[in-house]
């Protein structure tokens, strides 16, 4: 089997992975920068973002501002110093893109057209029309090109981090544990091979996909934090899922498809079947609440009226103005027929986002050695209990370019990287007959999350949760040891790895705030 060296590895090509690996080939043109990626080059949620990246730029905006909605959304849990250099440093991540080639929005008199949504108390998000993400994934992708010292290899999935326990004895007691690299498995041949790195950099996204109804794509199956999991990095606040309030509510598609919150920061209602505003009762703010309010008084409707979803009122709005704005999202209601002039759009609470993952500091370093990770799939304390909206791209971007500030100042003091990786061992294995089995427990795994851990949990709900993940962990173990490794193997063992803990944090958990609810805590209180 072959070994492949490099310098940086980066795994996961969404914003953070691409941002990363611009900035050190830019900076370094002599060592070589490696990402690797399950599906295609662009697959990420990153592609899927509508809404936009948060930055202060209005005048009449302000950082105090912007820092303040950030701190309440997240129910204060946040770490102030980080929502603090996050929000400041976004304007310069704004020029950084746009020197790049990305195109956003602006309006008649030539400034950016700063939309809104929830949680925000002005107008500043930036975005192109609803397709935001895309158009940056698309502005990195073409900037990578450019960059010789830059190799991406598509359909290359991550199997496990390479640190001392794969290369010292077993017993090692894991104080100062150090990554070299991963082994990843070629999908093209399902070759596994060590790829040794002196910087390993994870930005392998979400973890949308452990419930049954999220607005995250089919990879958003939490690798990176079950990796880092697997390999004793500290993992933390994975109580703190995010739901978006207004997925459109198609009952057999997967994912969901997202409706911006700009449409409502664009002035839409929400509605019960009665076409009442219910918001309005519930919080002052009322549709521009943030997103855990908002996802929680939807489900109290559904769950009290017994209605399997609630609407998104557009009738009223501008409607020249709104297809200018949201053309995707317009398109896509007249393509299952509703003329959203007439018709109110049908929507539902999704899984959405993780405010929770690995940790790591403010240069972007894990709890393990020469292991970055940034994007989704850490946790930085920006977020808090409660994501505000169009942070996270922002919280990407930032993040990534403390990665890269770090790596290229410590350039001269990389220790060396003399790795000789084992072989990955695969005997006794075989190939699995069917997939029926690795589908059923996927399916298993996403009922039992979205039916017991979702926007409301209870202590018999996630005692329940546990006991059946449980059950599926050990039928699962049975699979992985056995089989030769697949992506579908492997992707089922991290969601097993996400959901366990989600319940276990969940359960440790004794206050309500922000995304993590627990009925049985507010008679306690
Ligand atoms: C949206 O457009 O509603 C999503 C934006 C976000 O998740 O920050």
């Amino acid at each position: 089997m072959s070994q492949f060296n490099t310098d940086y590895l980066i795994l996961g090509s969404g914003v953070a992975g691409l941002t990363t690996a611009i900035r050190l080939a830019k900076a370094l043109p002599n060592k070589e920068i490696l990402v690797v990626t399950k599906a295609n080059k662009s697959e990420s949620n990153t592609k899927y973002a509508q809404g936009g990246i948060a930055v202060v730029w209005d005048k009449l905006d302000s950082f105090e501002d912007h820092i303040k909605d950030t701190m309440i959304a997240g129910e204060y849990y946040n770490d102030p110093e980080v929502v603090k250099m996050v929000v400041e440093e976004a304007p310069d991540c704004m020029r950084q893109l746009m020197s790049w080639g990305a195109d956003f929005d602006f309006n008649n008199i030539g400034e950016f057209d700063l939309g809104k949504e929830g949680g925000h108390s002005a107008h500043r998000i930036i975005h192109h029309k609803d397709i935001t993400g895309f158009e940056i994934e698309r502005t990195l992708l073409e900037q990578v090109a450019r960059l010789e010292n830059i190799k991406v290899l598509p359909y290359h999935f991550g199997i496990d981090l390479i640190t001392d326990h794969q290369l010292k004895d077993a017993d090692t007691k894991h104080t100062n544990i150090r990554c070299y690299g991963a082994y990843i498995m070629n999908q093209k041949t399902n070759a596994i091979e060590p790829y040794i790195a002196s910087k390993t950099i994870l930005c392998a996204g979400g973890i949308g996909q452990v419930y049954a109804s999220t607005t995250n794509p089919l990879i958003a199956t939490g690798d990176g934090i079950a990796m880092a999991y697997r390999a004793l990095a500290k993992i933390k606040d994975m109580e703190f899922v995010q739901f978006h309030p207004t997925a459109l509510f198609e009952p057999e598609q997967s994912p969901s498809f997202l409706i911006s919150e700009a449409v409502r920061g664009f002035g839409a209602y929400l509605k019960n079947k009665k076409g009442e505003r219910f918001m309005l009762d519930i919080d002052e703010r009322g549709e521009l609440a943030p997103r855990d309010i908002v996802a929680r008084a939807i489900d109290n409707e559904i769950h009290t009226t017994g209605e399997r979803h609630v609407f998104l009122d557009c009738t009223h709005l501008d409607y020249d103005a709104f297809i200018k704005h949201f053309p995707n999202i317009n398109d896509k209601c007249l393509a299952i027929g509703i003329d959203i002039r007439k018709q109110m759009i049908p929507v539902v609470p999704a899984c959405h986002y993780a405010c929770g993952g690995i940790e790591v500091n403010t240069n972007g370093e894990t709890t393990i050695e020469d292991l970055y990770a940034a994007g989704e799939c850490t946790s930085t304390g920006l977020h808090g209990a409660n994501r505000l909206a169009s942070n996270s791209l922002l919280e990407a971007l930032v993040y990534a370019n403390h990665i890269a500030d770090h790596v290229i100042a410590h350039v001269d003091e990389v220790k060396p990287v003399n790795v000789n990786a084992p072989d990955w061992n695969d005997d006794g294995t075989s190939t699995p007959k069917e997939l029926i089995l690795i589908t059923h427990y996927r399916n298993t795994i996403q009922h039992i999350m979205s039916d017991l851990v979702a926007i409301v949990r209870t202590n018999s709900k996630l005692k329940e949760a546990a006991k059946h993940l449980r059950y599926v962990e050990d039928s699962t173990r049975d699979l992985y040891v056995g089989s030769k490794l697949s992506v579908q193997i492997c992707e089922l063992r991290n969601l097993n790895t996400i959901a366990n803990l989600i319940v276990e944090q969940s359960a440790r958990r004794k206050t309500n705030m922000g995304g993590f609810y627990n009925s049985d805590l507010v008679q306690a209180e």
